[in-house]
């Protein structure tokens, strides 16, 4: 690698971690800066703060550590570049809250000043340009935006290999800074577009809702489903044949979570009411997506055992191979059937400490049996594969009844029924038959 460079990454949360490792392993150096003591001090020890696949292997690769120096601070310099990769949490008023952006930006503002060009990474609500210039005090033509569209669970390699590379410029854009910023984002033939600011929001909040829409299309269908008794999963297969349409994205289940999809259709949809628009689609699928948790839950209650009160939710995280619960539907299933009176106990192999920090009140067990032992009912909340090796015909004696809920069709219904459970599935009829394709036979759930 030739043009290597000292970076400021400000942020070491999923996106600030991906972007430092991804960008030490090409060879630069990175100050990471970060205010959260507890992530400092894990960096410290060499440990990640965070559960992702495949990073903490890179992070344990000597080389790539040592390019990387974890500080409480932006430093005064040198750099060549700071990429700003902090939260753009959804607030209190279903807005995104910006107060993470603006002090990052006004911290980096004696680097910007000096000349130094800024590249925010963060996900930003389309039209908050003039507020970023505000904040950042510097010179917009050295100030670019480039959404990332990594995916938790497989975030450091989604950086290393994008899908495509999007950055955001104002007019009269510094030619020098953006070649710098080109050549540290881009990666072999990956596509690169260089587009207005608006157009890289655009871009980045409108794929978000487009994958919004389909997940919320897919439960919808599996509401559908349940009530003519068909099974959502044989559906969509037949649905995904069409080769324009295809079955991404369209796994079932009773809502999904996440520190993006959810807060990019409602940042879409408050953008377009800002206008006088009317966001029907977008708006639509966030109403829908808390109608199928709540209808879980409502289905939970409505076929629990008489007198059974105790639940075991198995899996806490938004989805499988991270410890995030942000807008975790798990979480939200949990805390709508507490608040009926249900003890929950849950069980995550990684979202545990996070889970307990944001639902008081939710019980925590060391292991998935430990959670269910004497539970009148287990859910699935979370398509972790190792629950499919639970030893559940011991299982089956150990619970006050054998009852399965699975909301992410994970487990192998007629196995468990074979087995003397109650399962019930999201987008299932309660008895289903093994459906036949030919060309590649599938067992429904
Ligand atoms: N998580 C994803 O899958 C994903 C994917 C694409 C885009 N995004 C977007 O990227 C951004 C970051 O997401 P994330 O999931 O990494 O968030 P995160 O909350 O995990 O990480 C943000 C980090 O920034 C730190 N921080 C806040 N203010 C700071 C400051 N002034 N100086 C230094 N550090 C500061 C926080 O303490 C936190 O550790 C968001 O805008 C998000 O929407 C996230």
């Amino acid at each position: 690698m030739s043009d290597t460079y000292h970076l400021t990454v400000v942020g070491a949360g999923y996106v600030g971690l991906a972007t430092a490792i991804g960008l030490a392993s090409r060879g630069h150096t990175v100050d990471l800066v970060e205010v959260r003591q507890d992530r400092l001090d894990a960096l410290a020890r060499g440990e990640l703060p965070i559960h992702e696949p495949g990073m903490d292997a890179a992070f344990a690769d000597p080389v790539v550590r040592d390019r990387i120096r974890a500080v409480a601070r932006i430093p005064e310099g040198p750099s060549d570049l700071v990429l700003i990769c902090v939260g753009t949490p959804v607030g209190e008023n279903g807005r995104s809250d910006l107060r993470q952006l603006q002090s990052a930006l006004e911290a980096s503002r004696p680097l910007a000043q000096s000349g130094v060009p800024l590249v925010i990474r963060s996900t930003l609500p389309v039209g908050s340009n003039d507020q970023i210039i505000r904040w950042a005090g510097g010179d917009p033509s050295r100030i670019f935006t480039n959404p990332e569209f990594l995916v938790q669970g497989r975030a450091l390699e989604d950086f290393l290999a994008p899908s495509r590379v999007v950055i955001g410029r104002f007019p009269d854009a510094d030619a020098k800074a953006l070649a710098v910023v080109e050549t540290v984002l881009s990666v072999g033939a990956c596509p690169v577009m260089v587009v207005s600011v608006a157009e890289a929001d655009l871009i980045k909040n409108g794929a978000n809702a487009f994958l919004a829409l389909k997940l919320s299309y897919a439960n919808e269908l599996a509401v559908l489903c349940e009530e003519l008794g068909a099974d959502v999963v044989t559906v969509i297969d037949g649905i995904g044949l069409d080769p324009r349409l295809g079955k991404k994205y369209m796994q079932p289940g009773f809502g999904f979570g996440g520190s993006c999809l959810p807060k990019d259709l409602r940042s879409l949809t408050n953008v377009g009411r800002d206008l006088g628009l009317e966001m029907h689609v977008t708006s639509a699928a966030s109403e829908a997506n808390e109608s199928h948790q709540r209808r879980f839950a409502r289905r939970i209650l409505g076929s629990l055992e008489p007198g059974a009160r105790r639940v075991a939710m198995l899996g806490l995280a938004f989805k499988a191979g991270t410890d995030d619960v942000r807008s975790s539907p798990a979480l939200r299933v949990a805390e709508l059937l507490m608040a009926r009176g249900v003890e929950v106990v849950g069980y995550d192999p990684h979202a545990a400490r996070n889970a307990a920090a944001v639902l008081p009140g939710l019980h925590l067990a060391a292991t998935a049996e430990e959670a269910l032992e004497g539970a009148g009912a287990a859910v699935i909340g979370t398509e972790w594969p190792e629950f499919r090796e639970l030893d559940w015909r011991s299982i089956a004696s150990r619970m006050a009844a054998p009852v399965v809920f699975d909301g992410r069709r994970l487990l192998d219904g007629p196995a468990l029924r074979a087995l003397g459970f109650r399962y019930e599935a999201v987008g299932a009829p309660v008895s289903t038959q093994p459906a036949r394709v030919r060309g590649g036979a599938r067992a429904a759930g």
